[in-house]
């Protein structure tokens, strides 16, 4: 089964060539793309989708969410606009909230949340566990995030749950709860910040989750300057997130990960930025604009989660980023796409074994689409808050 996409205004592929082109088409066969050009040359195909003049963009990839979760936290957020600061301890209401509620629960709370993001132009989405921390709520969470979302990620060191030694439970963390999480995760992750897991703490995280084969990101830099950048670039971590306290030095490594500096052999590690999460948190945004002067690749995600985010708006972090980041148009829905799936290892992909390209438009990448009910890209800044996701295809099947 075909189906072509014509009369497009604007195709903003997101390619390795940037390419943007006007009166464009894509067709679709299956679940990849099997061609893009220009609309007078499209071939025939068994169906046939009138873009009215509509922008069509790759879907986002949202690469940093917590979507497993019951319970909410208005009261914290509404403190918080009275002048009360962030602190990791909420963490911890969540997880109280989360081991009480059942599997189906879970489930049905998760999937709804990705429906949402789904209907808002997301077509490929990582999630953490970290409101389980302990054995059996961590790889119930795992368990549950497996079925709901593309990409998994363990992030059992996100507090030490009370009552228990930091020491102990980050023996715990790098042990029997790996060893639980482990069939249901490719990522592993840590809450590298005051108030969280220490330099040290990190480090074993890190080291034993890569021993045992998963790719690593780390939360780092979120609340103040620290040791976080550095860790995820010596380990050669996929990504970065939060970043919104860096140094010089940190600038430095991480686009020194993407020149071969490091010795370490991994490729770099990209800045993920989480502008929702900065405002609801009044922290400085992250400075993705001097990230990206200084050659560093930058995502842009949601962080959904009860806390410190809870929207899955990937277009109001794109608005946020070009109204406040001084991103341009294209420079964040880049990082919204293309950055999403370069911090997640699945840029490009490989047709022989079924693996497929996310987060740009090129033929034989998975046909993750999102048309806007505008004539271009700049519509989503230019008018902010109005939602304009007019279609999506995710995989190939249309998903709104
Ligand atoms: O990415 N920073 C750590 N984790 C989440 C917040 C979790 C929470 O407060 O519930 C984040 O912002």
């Amino acid at each position: 089964m075909s189906t072509l996409l014509t009369n497009i205004a604007e195709l903003m592929t997101q390619d390795m060539e940037h390419r943007v082109l006007k009166n464009a088409a894509v067709v679709i066969e299956g679940e990849r793309i099997s061609w893009i050009g220009a609309a007078a040359e499209a071939p025939a195909a068994d169906d046939v989708v009138d873009a009215g003049g509509r922008a069509v963009l790759p879907g986002w990839v949202d690469s940093h969410t917590h979507l497993i979760f019951a319970g909410d936290r208005t009261a914290e957020f509404e403190a918080r606009m009275a002048g009360e600061s962030y602190s990791a301890g909420g963490i911890a209401v969540t997880t109280g909230a989360t081991r009480n509620t059942s599997d189906y629960d879970l489930t049905r709370l998760a999937l709804g949340r990705v429906t949402e993001a789904v209907s808002q132009g997301t077509t490929y989405l990582e999630t953490k566990t970290g409101y389980g921390l302990d054995v059996d709520n961590e790889a119930r969470s795992a368990r549950i995030a497996a079925t709901a979302v593309d990409e998994v990620t363990y992030l059992g060191a996100h507090l030490v749950p009370d009552g228990m030694d930091a020491e102990e439970y980050t023996d715990l963390v790098c042990g029997p709860m790996l060893t639980a999480v482990r069939p249901y995760v490719r990522w592993a992750d840590v809450f590298c910040e005051r108030g969280a897991f220490s330099e040290e703490q990190s480090r074993r995280v890190l080291k034993a989750c890569k021993d045992a084969g998963l790719g690593l990101r780390v939360h780092g830099n979120q609340l103040g300057e620290g040791p976080g950048v550095q860790l995820a670039v010596e380990f050669g971590a996929a990504s970065v997130d939060h970043v919104n306290y860096l140094s010089q030095a940190d600038v430095d490594a991480l686009a020194g990960s993407w020149s071969g500096d490091t010795g370490n052999g991994h490729r770099g590690t990209v800045a993920t930025c989480l502008p929702a999460c900065d405002l609801s948190t009044r922290q400085p945004l992250a400075p993705g604009r001097e990230l990206l002067d200084a050659g560093v690749p930058i995502a842009l995600a949601s962080n959904c989660n009860p806390g410190t985010s809870y929207t899955s708006s990937m277009a109001y972090c794109v608005t946020t980023a070009v109204l406040q980041m001084r991103l341009s148009v294209h420079e964040a829905v880049r990082a919204a796409s293309y950055g999403g799936a370069l911090a997640l290892g699945r840029e490009s992909g490989n047709d022989v074994d079924g693996e497929r390209a996310v987060g740009s438009i090129a033929v034989g990448h998975r046909a993750d689409l999102h048309m806007l009910n505008a004539p271009s890209a700049t519509h989503l800044a230019y008018r902010p808050g109005i939602p304009l996701t007019h279609a999506v295809w995710r995989a190939g099947a249309r998903a709104k």
